[in-house]
This record gives C-alpha cells, structure tokens and sequence, in this order.
C-alpha cells in the first residue's frame, strides 16, 4: 500500500477532529467536488463561502501560472509589486465611499487582527493612546487567532482559550427569529443600537478604539440580519463618540448578500472593511483590509509608518488570482445574480420547513441558515449532545451535498444551524437539487433522531 493510500488517521497530517475520518478530496469543476474514491458532492458551501465563481476557472489558473513564474514574491516593507498594486485599484473602485486604502493579508483573520491594529494606531498617532477597547458582539465570528477570538463572539469557539486578551465588552446581536428584545420587536433596531451606545459609555466613550461587527452574520449565527435601521445607527453612534466601525465582511463581501458589501444594503460606509474568502475564489490565500481617507491620513499626516508586518500580505500570486476572481465576478455579474436568485433560493429552502425540526430559514442573497429546534412552538434548541449540525452534516455528505454545520446561537451553547453559501455562478436547477438533497438529508436525520430517543 502506498503513503497515499493509507487512511488519513494513519498520515502524520494533524486532522482537526482525530475522531473523525476526513473524505480526502481529489478534483473540483464547477459547483461539484470528487473525493479520491470518485464520490462526487455539490459544494453547497463554495468550500466554505471562497469558491464563488467555482471551480476550474482556466483563465485564475493561467494568472496563477503567469505570476508564479514572473515574480512569485515581494516582500511588503520594501516593495509593492504590479498585481497587488492593481488588485488594490480594483477593491477601492468597489467598496462603498472613501474606503480607497487597501492593505493585503493571507486570509480573514489577519485581516481581523490588522483592522484592530490599525484602529489602534490610529487613535494613539492623534494623540488619544487611552483608546484601546474594542465593543464587539456576541454570535459574531472574527477568525481563529486570539485577538480575533478575543473581539469574536461564539462562546463556544472562545470557551477552550479563555480567558483571552484583555476583555472586551461584548453586546447582544438583533436575532429576530429569538429577539433579546421582545418587548420592542420588529422595532428592536433601536433598543439594539442603545446597546452599542451603552457599552461605549460603560466602557469610558474616551478609551473605547472601535466597534467590530459582522454586517449580516455569516457561520456562527446562520445568516442573521439586523432591522434595516441598526447599523445606521451604530455608525451614527460611532462617529459622536469618535470611535471607528470596523465591519467584517470576510463571508458577506463581494456579493454573497446580493449588493457587493452587505452594508450597502443600508448605504453606511464603515471606517474599515475587512474581506478575504470569495475574492480570490480559493484559488489562492487572500484577506486585505480596505481603510477611509481620515484613517490613511492620521498615518500620512505624521510620516508614521503602520507598525506592522506579515511575510506574506500582497502576496504577487494570490493577488493575480484576486484580480482574476474579479474580473470574472464583474463580467458574469454575479452579485445581480445572488440578487436576483435570492426568491429562488428562499423558496427552494422554505419547502424545508415541513421538517418539524426546522425552526427558521434565513436567506440574504446566496446565504443562508437554517436553524433546528427541539420543539418549534417553544423554540427549545436541542441539546448539544445530540450534536444535529454535525448530524445532518454527514448525512448531507453520505447524500452527496457539503453543508457547514454551526452551534451556540441559541444561548452560547445551545442551538444548531446549517449555513450555506453555494457557488455564485448556480442555477435554478442547482438550487432545486441542491434541495432535493437537503430534503432527503433532513429525512435521513429526523429519523435517527427519532431512533436516539
Ligand atoms: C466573518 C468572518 N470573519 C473572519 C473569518 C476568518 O477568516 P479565515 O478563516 O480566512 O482566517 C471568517 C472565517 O470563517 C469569517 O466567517
């Protein structure tokens, strides 16, 4: 038998779950994957929300190759190099208002963690060094490095590294489907802003650097979006208190929501946006942060230098597959078609809800949650034991479609969803099979938990 034949568990690569045996996959084209035994699955999930023009684009391969074999790498703190120069123009032209400055990472969570550096520099360069807390939000997610965990807010994800960094006040996220206000829901946007306002008080308005939110919240929480009127006023909040808004776009960005960033579903312009995933379509590492006027200018108007460096940020490849995702992304126009399949999709899904163990179905353009209760009257999630997104995650392989399982959103712990962010480039008919899958998959599942009692 050879190395490669050998099962994954005998391998000396360090699986996340040792427990677990990990289908090893072998090919991708289009919406679909084949794993080294010929299984074929339709990535429900874009591999989890990258793939968004899908697979096997020749012309991100052939920018790959091209750059790879002209300049393969430029260090940052001394050079700048053509692709990430122009992958920059390119991000500038596309975020909302002065968001013009643009600085690259590896992935999501450095691009996190260069966002709150960066928000703190800010303030100490303008001579407010006392700003150094971060007000960030419960169910949110901002990737896997501690100072991410520390702003993040699944309790389940932080639980094993606590106690952290220096703590951050967390707030409550507006969660419709169980509202922390229900006295005052629909109409919770307020009473969900004052929370924001409340903690920037608590905390010492003159200490607090930045808010950290993500716009829609993607895998920890299943597509939850806010009333239309919340983050108008947290940015409103935001700017009395002089305190920047760093919105997480990493899942939401270039056109996952059906508007190329989901804040401008509600026309904000945060203070920094920070992106990676779908831009460079997995075909390469890629996180950057794109920065307003007033934030270049605070480094510019003092000749400081931003303190801070990783070997890789503007990578030359992993900015030319970025410009090639791009360029494939505006010519196939691809967030009109998240748009425009946002009712295909919602309908598709909500034939769903004849499962009694689904409680709610969230879809904002080309993601969605969907969220599993115990009971659907009293929305009792179920307990973690019975481990349901994990459940109809390997169901859903078993049927041959990849799903994202998520938990916690009920009560920290508690409260099972399954996200999915399929392909941009679907159609109908995927969408209908895709279904059809889930359909069989939720089958599958009620009844193992109908036999586990
Ligand atoms: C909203 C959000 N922010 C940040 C990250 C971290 O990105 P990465 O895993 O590329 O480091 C993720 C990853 O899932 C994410 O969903």
């Amino acid at each position: 038998m050879s190395r490669l034949d050998a099962a994954p568990a005998a391998r000396a690569m360090f699986t996340l779950d040792p427990t677990r045996t990990y289908p090893v996959l072998d090919r991708a084209d289009g919406i679909h994957v084949w794993d080294r035994d010929g299984r074929q699955y339709l990535d429900a999930i874009a591999g989890i929300a990258v793939a968004n023009v899908g697979y096997g684009r020749q012309e991100v391969v052939d920018a790959i190759a091209a750059q790879a074999a002209r300049l393969p790498y430029a260090v940052g703190n001394i050079f700048a190099s053509e692709p990430a120069l122009a992958l920059a123009d390119e991000i500038a032209r596309v975020t909302p208002g002065d968001l013009d400055h643009v600085i690259f990472t590896s992935g999501g969570s450095e691009a996190v963690e260069v966002a709150l550096k960066m928000a703190r520099q800010f303030h100490v360069l303008r001579g407010e060094p006392d700003r150094s807390v971060f007000v960030s939000r419960w169910t949110n997610y901002h990737g896997a490095t501690l100072g991410g965990l520390t702003v993040g807010g699944s309790k389940l994800r932080r639980r094993v590294y606590e106690p952290l960094l220096p703590a951050t006040p967390h707030v409550r996220t507006p969660y419709c489907y169980r509202c922390p206000w229900p006295d005052s829901h629909p109409d919770c946007g307020p009473a969900a802003a004052a929370e924001v306002e409340a903690a920037i008080v608590e905390a010492g308005p003159s200490r607090v650097a930045a808010v950290i939110g993500e716009p829609i919240v993607a895998s920890v929480g299943g597509a939850i979006r806010p009333p239309d009127d919340y983050w108008p006023r947290v940015r409103e909040i935001c700017d009395r208190h002089g305190v920047l808004l760093i919105i997480d776009e990493v899942v939401t960005g270039f056109g996952r929501t059906g508007r190329t960033f989901a804040v401008d579903h509600w026309g904000i312009v945060p203070d920094l946006i920070v992106m990676g995933k779908g831009m460079s379509g997995g075909y390469a590492p890629l996180g950057a942060v794109a920065a307003r006027a007033h934030v270049r200018a605070a480094f510019e108007e003092r000749g400081a230098a931003f303190e801070h460096i990783f070997t890789f940020g503007g990578h030359p490849v992993s900015a030319a597959a970025g410009l090639a995702v791009l360029a494939i992304w505006e010519r196939e126009r691809l967030t009109e078609r998240a748009a425009a399949l946002e009712g295909p999709f919602t309908a598709a899904l909500d034939r769903l809800r004849e499962h009694p163990f689904v409680g709610d179905v969230r879809v904002s353009g080309l993601m969605a949650g969907i969220e599993f209760v115990a009971d659907r009257a009293t929305k009792a999630p179920f307990e973690p034991a019975m481990k349901v997104g994990t459940r109809v995650r390997e169901a859903g392989l078993r049927n041959g479609i990849v799903t994202y399982p998520g938990s916690g959103m009920a009560d920290g712990t508690r409260g099972d969803i399954i996200n999915l962010y399929p392909p941009l480039i679907v159609t109908e008919a995927d969408i209908a099979e895709m279904s059809e899958r889930l359909e069989t998959t939720f089958t599958e599942v009620e009844a193992e938990l109908a036999r586990s009692g």
